[in-house]
């Protein structure tokens, strides 16, 4: 939100968030920034429409046909759903179709931040075997996030820029329960890749919940590219 109202987001935009999930950011762009309109997109919509809210329109729909996704919006935006298509590139060419002249394309999603000398701790091993098995089972490939600002400029937007956000893996902090919900949730692919066994997810789970804890989460990069021409709000 902070990244959205830094570039301007608020009253008179109209607003498309794609793969909007249970409407977070959807709700908070109409909450907090003031905007127009949202039009929350998913292939899944029981929880955006479970709570209507005004100036909230929801719209069951595949993304990946984007030719279905009806007129022009002043932000297109897409918060951790590329990083799991396998069309994410030609998915980017059509997102930044969507923008109205004038308008942004504002795309996060998360970027590993290990490397051949990351030391081998319960965390990076069952992080390894995260990544590997929502790989194999969703198609997930966070590999390309760090190249995003180069394919937003390749489909025509300028200004592009990004940031990178890690938050600090604190014990009991919202990220560290978050990677560990995410863990349990993932735990059938995790120990199908063979990196790992019960034992070992059990343990990085308490080791993410102790004072020994020191790692390095993985991070959100937040891309964004203008589309050229006068803003029409
Ligand atoms: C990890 S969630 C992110 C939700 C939301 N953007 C957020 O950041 O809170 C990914 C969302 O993308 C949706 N999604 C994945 N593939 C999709 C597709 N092909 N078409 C439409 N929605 C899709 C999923 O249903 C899910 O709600």
């Amino acid at each position: 939100m902070a990244r959205l109202r830094t570039l301007g987001v608020g009253p008179g935009w109209h607003c498309l968030d794609v793969g909007a999930g249970t409407g977070t950011v959807s709700r908070r762009l109409l909450a907090e920034a003031g905007v127009a309109s949202v039009l929350a997109v998913d292939r899944d919509v029981r929880f955006l429409s479970a709570r209507p809210v005004s100036g909230l329109d929801v719209l069951e729909a595949d993304i990946r046909a984007p030719d279905a996704l009806p007129g022009r919006f002043s932000l297109v935006h897409a918060r951790f759903v590329l990083m799991h298509l396998p069309e994410r590139d030609h998915l980017i060419t059509a997102l930044a179709e969507l923008v109205a002249p004038g308008g942004v394309l504002v795309l996060s999603d998360a970027v590993d931040l290990t490397s051949d000398r990351t030391p081998g701790t319960p965390y990076s091993t069952v992080m390894r075997a995260m990544w590997q098995g929502l790989r194999a089972t969703v198609g997930t490939d966070v590999s390309w996030v760090p190249s995003y600002p180069h394919l937003l400029r390749g489909a025509g937007l300028g200004s592009v820029a990004a940031g990178i956000h890690v938050p600090p893996l604190l014990p009991g902090s919202p990220i560290s329960r978050f990677w560990a919900d995410t863990w349990q949730r993932s735990r059938a692919a995790m120990l199908a890749t063979g990196l790992v066994d019960d034992r070992a997810v059990d343990e990085a789970v308490r080791y993410l919940d102790s004072e020994e804890c020191a790692a390095l989460s993985a991070g959100m990069l937040t891309v964004w590219g203008w589309k050229p021409g006068e803003a029409p709000r």
